[in-house]
């Protein structure tokens, strides 16, 4: 009634922006319950839902955000490919593990694993540690003093994905060390880290290739890995995204 009683323009501008918005709400729930009805149907088989179930007691920003990055980010395009250089991983570090979605697709890739997961930051943290459950810990710590209590004394594989950034050149050298110092021998150092965009890279990526705290080119990165005791055995850019780039090494 009320709308009929608008000019045809004005209610239309209302639709247009209704949907939208109702979609952006509703959109949590529809695939809650989608998930839901794939695990009462024991069709929760696919590694993206199965990673993305583990959010359900995260709260909706997890549970969203994990769901845009599964699908957003190369990242889990790339690294099937690359964990193939390194034996199966069992316990791992997640330094900079934000929401912790990287190591939750891994523990679906890698039933034995175990993960902690360390971040500077306590929302991210609770929620991480809300979706690891019986699987790992997530803990509060920022490097290069990320060596807190209930941290593994050993073990055999690290993740540095995207953080590395936030660490200046002594603090980057310091961190790498103790990693380091953790790693079993034979063991693998998993990192991602942007390097300046290429100069036909699109505005966006220049753009926020501006904003990395502590740029770094990619033989920077590779001479301070290095230089902490670590074999760079593979260093590639991310498929789709050369201002992302990879860098294995071993211990
Ligand atoms: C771009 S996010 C990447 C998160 C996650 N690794 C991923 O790939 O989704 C960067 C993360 O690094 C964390 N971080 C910032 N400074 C850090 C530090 N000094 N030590 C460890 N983590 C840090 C931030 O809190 C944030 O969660």
């Amino acid at each position: 009634m009320m709308l009929a009683a608008l000019s045809p323009l004005v209610t239309a501008g209302i639709v247009l922006c209704a949907v939208p918005i109702l979609a952006g709400v509703a959109q949590p729930y529809v695939i809650w319950l989608k998930m839901e009805i794939l695990r009462a149907t024991n069709h929760l088989t696919r590694w993206r839902d199965r990673a993305q179930y583990r959010y359900k007691d995260a709260g909706t920003f997890a549970w969203m955000f994990a769901w845009y990055k599964m699908r957003l980010d190369p990242m889990f395009d790339d690294l099937p490919q690359l964990l193939k250089l390194a034996p199966t991983p069992r316990v791992a570090i997640d330094l900079g593990c934000g929401f912790g979605v990287a190591a939750n697709v891994l523990l679906e890739w890698f039933p034995e694993m175990q993960v902690t997961g360390l971040d500077p930051n306590p929302f991210r943290v609770k929620r991480a540690n809300a979706s690891f459950a019986a699987r790992g810990t997530a803990l509060v710590a920022a490097a290069p003093d990320f060596e807190v209590p209930g941290l593994p004394d050993q073990v055999d594989t690290i993740f540095c994905l995207d953080m590395i950034h936030y660490l200046s050149a002594a603090d980057l050298a310091t961190t790498l060390t103790r990693l380091r110092n953790r790693l079993t021998p034979g063991g693998f150092l998993f990192l991602r880290s942007p390097v300046p965009p290429p100069a036909d890279a699109t505005p966006w990526r220049r753009w926020r290739g501006s904003n990395v705290p502590h740029p770094r080119s990619v033989e920077q990165i590779a001479e301070i890995v290095t230089a902490s005791g670590f074999k760079l055995i593979e260093s590639r850019p991310t498929t789709g995204n050369p201002a992302l780039q990879w860098f294995i090494a071993t211990a």
